[in-house]
């Protein structure tokens, strides 16, 4: 619970009224003022489209600092994790709050190999998908479509219920996910396997064949595995938000992570890593990068820099920095260190950031802007790329909608709006009308 330090008043000059508002302060980051008691005490709403000043929740999972370009999980500052730990310590860190002992963590992933596979008759939904459906509307559809298999674990009230629910949707999501790229191909799907890790179980379901043995390569486990941390969690972004109001209302939690796939899938949240390939491939070239500044610029048009900008980072995104280096590692590992794309996008990188443009706005690489480049290098396709950051971020839904669940004062989210449409006026029957 935050504390409350002061409080800040706020009087309308016109009645006189007045109202206090406590300030709240966390551990770090700006204080929030209290307006709860506002629109009581004074008949006003507060208006912040697009929520840019907005604290709709208290929180201990995550932190940022957009200015000076940290991001902390539960305290532990990405970088670190990035080169110390796993994909699943990390979702125990995010889940539970703190490291995992040893034997914590082998039992953690011990529950969630438990849960990789799918329920036979949910694996055949996929059927029910034309070929060229985009993996993420197939997996919006099966992750919601989970609620009608686990009945028995559903009441959000109940801690052991909760628990069991993390651990399936957390297994299940990589088993999904490579079922609608297998469905997307016309191969079989592959069953998990148990006895690999959770980044290179994925890549043995997305690219293993019934006919012949898959060879993994370690490089694309380590790479998978490190964009898998690095997209885990981040704190109140449009999918963790939509995953957090969609559960404030007592849906069933399959209902609130669908909600999240969904709103991940814009080209302004996730849906921007496969975005920036198609941009990459549009641009072509180094000689065409000003021409596509410039219609970036366009404020007539609609194109943008695509992987550029961030409402919070205001000066670089820590997780652009280490895909950066992740990609110098894997593209020269797999010997493909002259990839067109890469060199492309660094000269982009390049140019943008000395563009008047791009530096007066605060405009810098994010996290997808170099995503992409080895998403293809490990052979998976542009169309699955936001599905690769769900199977990531499912681990930090999961961790929010905990919170909120747990949290004895939640309350239904439900935004308040200034109303500019017409006032009151009279039905006109339709023969009077125009
Ligand atoms: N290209 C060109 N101009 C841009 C870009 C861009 N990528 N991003 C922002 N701007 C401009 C805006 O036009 C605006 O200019 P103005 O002040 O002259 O009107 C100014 O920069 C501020 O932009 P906003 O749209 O107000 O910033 P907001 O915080 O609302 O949006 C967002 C952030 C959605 C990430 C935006 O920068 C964007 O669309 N980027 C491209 C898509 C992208 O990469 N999304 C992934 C984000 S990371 C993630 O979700 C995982």
């Amino acid at each position: 619970m935050s504390g409350k330090t002061e409080t800040f008043e706020l009087r309308d000059g016109a009645s006189g009224r007045s109202s206090q508002l406590p300030v709240r302060t966390g551990t770090i980051g700006p204080a929030a003022l209290d307006i709860a008691g506002l629109h009581k005490d004074l008949d006003v709403f507060t208006y912040d489209p697009g929520f840019g000043a907005t604290a709709a929740t208290e929180s201990r999972i995550t932190y940022i600092d957009g200015d000076a370009g940290v991001l902390l999980y539960r305290g532990y500052p990405i970088e670190q994790l990035a080169e110390k730990s796993s994909f699943m310590e990390v979702a125990y860190l995010l889940l539970l709050g703190e490291l995992p002992t040893s034997r914590q963590l082998e039992e953690f992933t011990g529950n969630i190999r438990y849960h990789t596979m799918l329920n036979e008759t949910l694996l055949r939904f996929f059927n029910g998908f034309h070929h060229n459906a985009h993996p993420m509307a197939m997996v919006s559809a099966v992750v919601a479509s989970m609620s009608a298999f686990y009945h028995d674990t559903m009441d959000i009230h109940n801690p052991r219920h909760r628990e069991i629910f993390s651990h399936r949707i957390i297994a299940k999501l990589p088993t999904i996910a490579a079922a609608a790229h297998k469905h997307s191909l016309g191969q079989p799907f592959i069953y998990p396997r148990n006895e690999l890790d959770y980044a290179a179980n994925l890549l043995h379901m997305l690219f293993a064949v019934p006919c012949e043995a898959y060879k993994l390569d370690p490089i694309a486990s380590e790479a998978l595995d490190l964009l898998f941390i690095l997209h885990a969690d981040h704190e109140q972004n449009a999918s963790t938000s939509t995953v957090r109001l969609a559960g404030s209302t007592g849906a069933n939690p399959y209902a609130a992570i669908s909600a999240g796939v969904s709103a991940l899938w814009g080209p302004a949240h996730g849906g921007a890593n496969e975005a920036v390939l198609a941009m990459l491939e549009q641009i072509g070239s180094v000689d065409h990068i000003p021409k596509h500044l410039a219609m970036a610029k366009d404020k007539s048009g609609h194109f943008r820099l695509m992987g550029f900008g961030h409402r919070v980072y205001k000066n670089f995104d820590p997780r652009a920095q280490i895909i950066r280096a992740m990609c110098h590692k894997v593209l020269a590992r797999l010997g493909r260190a002259d990839n067109p794309l890469f060199e492309l996008a660094l000269r982009l990188e390049e140019i943008a950031l000395k563009d008047e443009y791009f530096v007066s706005r605060k405009l810098y690489p994010n996290v997808d802007f170099y995503s992409g480049v080895i998403y293809s290098a490990i052979g998976i396709p542009r169309s699955m790329f936001t599905v690769m950051f769900a199977v990531a971020r499912t681990v930090g839904w999961v961790a929010h909608w905990q919170e909120m669940i747990s949290d004895p004062g939640m309350r239904i989210g439900r935004p308040r709006q200034l109303y500019t449409g017409a006032t009151r006026r009279e039905y006109l029957e339709i023969a009077r009308r125009g």
